[in-house]
């Protein structure tokens, strides 16, 4: 079939749809656009059999569904409706939420069901629900959804046809009034709540040191206590607020500016805080949290029997010189222990996106900050190509991008979940690339598919990754099950005679690649290319970046492609 996408961003679920269905053999189109009219050309471009909005913010116009068949992707279930579902369904805690796939009519989220799919609902972010299990129960829903359109017998059932899941009705926007924390009354549940059901956008709009901010990201603090509304610690990066009855850690702060006035960049709290923050006292993380303890540290370590498994989770996938340099010192520790395997990422959401781009855009001289992030990340990328003594392996939960897959590429095996996108290139922020990606990959998949994956810049579903042998193993689960699962695949790999082999050859070939071509001269041909880029103000990377951290689309005659990069509002 003839399918067009229609999206208001090129977002990690509009990518996962677009790659699915192509999968199947339709001929799929993308229009990225946040107007109704541009649809309308599209319609007349593409001349399609059939309409999917993935995530669309506009209205689809009537004169389009009315023609053509037209399936909206509604984050809920039958019978909810308006604008912030997932949003309602996080803050009001709801046990059980769902994805249904309708049909664009007149009245919004009020059309005719073509499929759908419930899920229950674990304690993350919304942002994290959605890349995870909304996102599977989407995709369940979309190809049965084509498949039963391609059918050409199945009739859509009406909304009232359907039992209707407590909460699910048509709700308002949730707004910022409705967010708001009482510091001095909300417990500390309450406000996590608030938190995630605003993470990762809108945030939660807060006064903090005398101006007002938006809060990004909550995790509950069990030990440290203090007068509700105080700040008690920080710790790498984030700060730690007292409730009425406890703690959280919020990672992540972005400036409220005026109207007009560029957006502001959302960064470590501590860092939009610099200059403002009184003493507080840097609570270290354990290396190995007791199991329970409720708490928040972005790096963890822990073993079960032969394997070690370094865990780590950076909002956004993003991974400034800070976290590269931390995570490398975590690294460099659990190459201590005595393990025959280390399991690299293992948790659900993003594994990494590569550079920080928001503390890059935000720093004094952002092409400094460009070259020492760069090197951090190769540092880590390095680390990890030359261990020799022991096997590691990349377990991606989520997504992973740009110098984050290769990072997982560095490993020995690469794991990933079934629902995973990954999009392996550089281009579309400008970049040429490093993490030794002019070695890893074409070691993978070979030069010819290294060019086509690079150049293209197109998102890869696991199996596609694994057809090419960009990946060696999906697992399939949902994302709450990833971590259960990469334990027991790796405790099992561990004790396989065949990783000693494995383990003598790798050594044998890292003589040879030294011998021959060594990695040295990857980075440092790479970082020529980088360098070149960071310091020549009129590439196309300083005017991506400064577009994707703003949420602006971005003006390059570089003949980048801006799809990914299409503005999204803010709250
Ligand atoms: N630096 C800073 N922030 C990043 C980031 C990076 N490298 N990669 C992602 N993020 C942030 C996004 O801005 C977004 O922030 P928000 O929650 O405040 O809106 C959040 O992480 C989630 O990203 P989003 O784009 O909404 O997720 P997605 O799953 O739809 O798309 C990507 C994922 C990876 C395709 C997209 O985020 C991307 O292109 N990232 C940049 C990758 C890159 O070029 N890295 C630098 C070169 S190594």
């Amino acid at each position: 079939m003839r399918i067009l996408l229609v999206a208001s961003a090129y977002n990690s679920l509009t990518q996962r749809v677009h790659a699915e269905l192509s999968e199947r053999r339709h001929s799929v189109a993308v229009e990225v656009t946040p107007h109704g009219e541009d649809v309308r050309r599209a319609v007349r471009r593409h001349d399609p059999d059939l309409l999917v909005a993935p995530m669309l913010k506009a209205v689809v116009p009537p004169d389009v569904w009315t023609a053509r068949t037209c399936l909206i992707v509604h984050p809920g279930p039958v019978g909810d409706r308006g604008p912030s579902s997932l949003d309602w369904a996080v803050q009001e805690g709801a046990g059980e939420w769902g994805v249904t796939v309708l049909e664009a009519v007149a009245e919004m989220d009020a059309g005719p069901v073509w499929a759908t799919t419930n899920f229950a609902v674990p304690d993350v972010a919304k942002s994290d629900l959605y890349r995870g299990e909304v996102a599977d129960a989407a995709l369940e829903a979309v190809l049965l959804a084509v498949d039963r359109f391609a059918s050409g017998t199945y009739v859509p059932r009406p909304q009232d046809d359907f039992t209707c899941l407590p909460g699910a009705r048509t709700r308002p926007p949730l707004r910022q009034r409705d967010r708001g924390i009482s510091w001095d009354t909300d417990s500390t549940d309450t406000v996590l709540r608030k938190l995630r059901a605003a993470d990762s956008q809108p945030g939660v709009r807060d006064e903090l040191l005398g101006r007002e901010w938006f809060l990004h990201g909550g995790h509950a603090e069990d030990r440290l206590r203090g007068r509700p509304g105080e700040l008690l610690a920080t710790r790498t990066g984030a700060i730690c607020r007292a409730t009425a009855d406890g703690a959280v850690w919020i990672p992540e702060l972005r400036a409220r500016t005026g109207p007009g006035r560029p957006r502001a960049c959302k960064l470590p709290a501590t860092l939009a805080l610099a200059g403002r923050l009184p003493a507080l006292p840097e609570v270290p993380a354990a290396p190995q949290p007791p199991a329970g303890a409720r708490t928040w540290q972005d790096i963890r370590y822990r073993e079960e029997g032969p394997v070690g498994f370094l865990a780590f989770s950076f909002p956004g996938g993003a991974m400034g010189t800070d976290h590269c340099r931390r995570l490398l010192d975590a690294y460099r520790a659990a190459c201590f222990r005595p393990t025959g395997v280390l399991v690299l990422g293992g948790g659900r959401d993003f594994f990494s996106n590569g550079i920080h781009l928001n503390v890059i855009e935000a720093a004094a001289d952002p092409a400094a900050e460009s070259w020492a992030n760069i090197n951090a990340m190769d540092d880590l990328v390095e680390a990890v190509l030359t261990t020799t003594d022991r096997f590691v392996v990349s377990a991606i939960g989520g997504n992973a991008a740009a110098g984050g897959v290769m990072l997982a590429l560095a490993a020995d095996e690469v794991w990933c979940r079934s629902g995973s996108v990954l999009n392996p290139h550089y281009r579309l922020m400008g970049l040429y690339g490093s993490e030794y990606w002019t070695y890893t990959l074409p070691r993978r998949v070979g030069a010819a598919t290294a060019e086509r994956l690079t150049g293209e810049a197109a998102p890869l579903t696991a199996s596609a990754a694994l057809g090419m042998g960009l990946v060696d193993r999906i697992l399939h689960c949902g994302p709450d099950d990833f971590t259960d699962n990469v334990t027991r695949t790796a405790v099992h790999l561990a004790v396989l005679p065949s990783v000693q082999t494995r383990l003598a050859a790798k050594k044998a070939e890292a003589e040879h690649r030294e011998a021959t071509s060594p990695l040295a001269r990857h980075r440092e041909q790479e970082l020529a290319r980088m360098r070149s880029i960071f310091d020549d103000p009129a590439a196309p990377y300083h005017a991506l970046r400064r577009a994707f951290v703003r949420k602006e689309s971005a003006a390059t005659d570089g003949g980048i492609p801006d799809a990914a990069l299409a503005g999204r509002a803010d709250c």
